[in-house]
């Protein structure tokens, strides 16, 4: 079987490469990458692989997507602007490259009849369980309302750029019966994830292991939810080899919710560090009138019951893992 992944040099994307060429001598694998935030250290250990190939270049370039596209037998498409910091440093990028990724993607897995997989994000969801949920009991499932912010804050704009690739999939899934699937990404983390776009387990790993502060933005609150990319991988790995992800959208996520109060405080004590926790407001770190949501934490019922799927890691696997990988690396 032949998998072409896009943003395959990334943190998600190089481990399902990772994982099919350890499944077996029965997958090829090709990753298109730009490297805005991938690198070439994440797919190094595959460059030697006569079964894998890595092609520089922009998931926007429709000769190469198109040829790529033909070539394979099922698509996984995660190339995107990532990471909130990211995101608010580029914003007319992150708008553009996402529509005309998706735009490129569909058309040619639709022409040459491929299954895809999408990566959409927990962040369509927007402030739904703030606004909705005042009694803050309850979790996001797959048909929950989507509240988004005001068009002139720019932190709104990735939520709805994947919440159009998602528009567009379905709309190709109706009129075409393009075979589409939508992973909708909840926190997901582990070894290789990046500090410097701003994911917070790795900062506040980071600045645990460094022993100076670990900073938390806002009042540290905030509830989220942090799924082991192992999970991850196994999750729409198996939605696209069953089938039984055509056509749906599912969470892809862990139930489990934490504040940054209480994960920064077991980072420090996982890690016995003497760094101090430093809360920074919103505004410092991301520019006037940035806003974030109180609860992001899925419900992942639709994913358990397609699949009979169950989670293997749990907070205490995910910290232990990330913290050695960060003992160990500069990353
Ligand atoms: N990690 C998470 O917690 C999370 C949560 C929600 C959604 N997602 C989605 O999952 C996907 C993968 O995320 P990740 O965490 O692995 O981030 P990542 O930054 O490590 O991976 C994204 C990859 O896409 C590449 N890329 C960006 N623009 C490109 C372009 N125009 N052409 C080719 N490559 C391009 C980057 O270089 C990078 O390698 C993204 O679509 C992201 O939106 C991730």
């Amino acid at each position: 079987m032949k998998i072409l992944i896009t943003g395959g040099a990334g943190f998600i994307g190089s481990n399902i490469a990772g994982y099919f060429l350890n499944a077996g001598e029965n997958y090829e694998v090709k990753v298109v990458d730009n490297l805005t935030t991938g690198r070439v250290e994440n797919i190094t250990p595959f460059l030697d692989d006569s079964r894998f190939e890595f092609i520089q270049d922009t998931v926007t370039n429709k000769a190469t997507m198109e040829t790529l596209i033909q070539w394979c037998d099922h698509c996984y498409h995660l190339a995107a602007p990532v990471g909130v910091k990211f995101i608010m440093d580029n914003p007319v990028l992150s708008v553009l490259d996402n529509i005309r990724g998706i735009d490129t993607v569909l058309e040619f897995v639709n022409k040459y009849k491929k299954r895809v997989l999408i990566a959409s994000t927990s962040e369509t969801y927007g402030k739904s369980l703030d606004l909705l949920d005042a009694s803050h009991t309850r979790k996001l499932k797959e048909s929950d309302y989507r509240v988004e912010g005001s068009t002139k804050n720019h932190r709104w704009a990735y939520a709805n750029t994947k919440s159009l690739d998602e528009f567009l999939s379905f709309a190709y899934y109706k009129e075409f019966g393009t075979e589409v699937v939508i992973a909708r990404f909840f926190n997901t983390v582990g070894p290789r994830q990046l500090s410097q776009y701003g994911m917070v387990i790795p900062n506040f790993v980071k600045g645990a292991l460094e022993g100076k502060e670990i900073r938390v933005f806002g009042t540290g609150e905030q509830l989220r939810s942090f799924m082991h990319v192992n999970d991850a991988v196994r999750a729409v790995t198996q939605l696209m080899l069953t089938g039984k992800g055509v056509g749906e959208e599912f969470n892809i996520g862990n139930p489990f919710e934490i504040s940054m109060n209480d994960l920064a405080q077991k980072i420090i004590e996982k890690t016995g560090s003497t760094a101090q926790i430093v809360h920074i407001p919103y505004e410092v770190a991301y520019g006037p009138g940035f806003e974030d949501m109180d609860r992001r934490t899925a419900d992942i019922t639709k994913l358990c019951d397609t699949l009979g799927y169950t989670i293997a890691y749990d907070l205490d696997d995910i910290l232990s893992d990330i913290i050695s990988y960060h003992r160990t690396t500069q990353a």
